[in-house]
């Protein structure tokens, strides 16, 4: 099948998306959606389901109580944002992601290799990372769809220092700028701060991908610094940008403060 055909029918696949209005993020854990899905917390919001300011449940997650036992044990196989959601990794999706990290337009905005990766690197490294405790990576669909347009996803996990680095890339340009990329990172957002216990979550973004700056500052990372003509892109030098998330500014941010 050739490129124009494979985007064809990848098009097909994906009817322009609707934002649904769904409660915030709900996780549910241990195989199939079937199984198991999280009983309401009485101590959570009714609608955003984020703890209450002064309740048990935001006082354990202060102490970063139960909830991080219970991850350790059980990954959730799937996290609901308001628009989307994050489901584990298929390995029958792996073209797809290696027609994404082939892309040249992406690899331009996002990758430190010298070249996008080839289809064999690219199942490595899904690979690697479904068996890693390093990672935590998630396939981001449209609710009820079965192919995914893009991958979210916490690597360099440390639990030590209970932090993390993001990774983000809708695959599928028509699926930018609909609101769909900040949906995604803040349900993982949600899930890292409240479920994992993280305390802090990084990420480098190059200077010139403005939409992923603004995308993340919307959702209040600050810029902690500069790796200064850290990339090259046709002949230029760019910076990479540090930025940075702690759980302080986020439950301050959720909780409206
Ligand atoms: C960066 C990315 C994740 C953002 O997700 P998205 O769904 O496209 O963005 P959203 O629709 O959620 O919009 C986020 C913000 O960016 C702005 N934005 C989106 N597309 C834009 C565009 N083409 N030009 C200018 N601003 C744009 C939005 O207006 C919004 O800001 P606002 O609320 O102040 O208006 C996504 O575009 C992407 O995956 N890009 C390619 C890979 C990449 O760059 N990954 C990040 C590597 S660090």
């Amino acid at each position: 099948m050739g490129m124009s055909a494979t985007i064809l029918s990848a098009r097909a696949y994906f009817p322009k998306p609707k934002a649904t209005s769904r409660s915030r993020t709900t996780f549910m854990v241990s195989g199939s959606l079937a199984q198991y899905r999280r009983p309401p917390m009485p101590w959570r919001h009714p609608t955003t389901s984020r703890p209450l300011r002064g309740s048990e449940a935001a006082r354990r997650t202060e102490r970063g109580g139960i909830m991080g036992n219970v991850q350790s044990a059980r990954r959730p196989q799937v996290l609901f944002g308001e628009s989307v959601e994050l489901r584990r990794h298929s390995r029958e999706h792996y073209p797809l992601y290696a027609r994404w990290y082939g892309d040249r337009e992406i690899w331009h905005l996002t990758s430190w290799t010298p070249e996008p990766m080839s289809p064999v690197a690219v199942e490595r490294i899904f690979e690697e990372r479904e068996n890693s405790s390093l990672s935590d990576s998630f396939a981001i669909h449209l609710p009820g769809e079965p192919e995914p347009f893009g991958i979210v996803s916490f690597i360099n996990l440390n639990r030590a220092n209970a932090s993390a680095d993001l990774s983000i890339l809708i695959g599928e340009p028509e699926y930018r700028g609909s609101g769909y990329g900040t949906d995604a990172i803040r349900t993982l957002l949600c899930y890292g701060f409240e479920e994992l216990q993280l305390n802090r979550v990084g990420l480098t973004v190059f200077d010139f991908n403005h939409v992923a700056i603004r995308t993340y500052e919307k959702l209040g990372f600050r810029s902690e610094g500069r790796m200064r003509q850290a990339v090259r892109r046709n002949g230029a030098w760019h910076d990479a940008i540090l930025m940075s998330l702690l759980r302080s500014e986020w439950e301050r941010r959720e909780s409206g403060g």
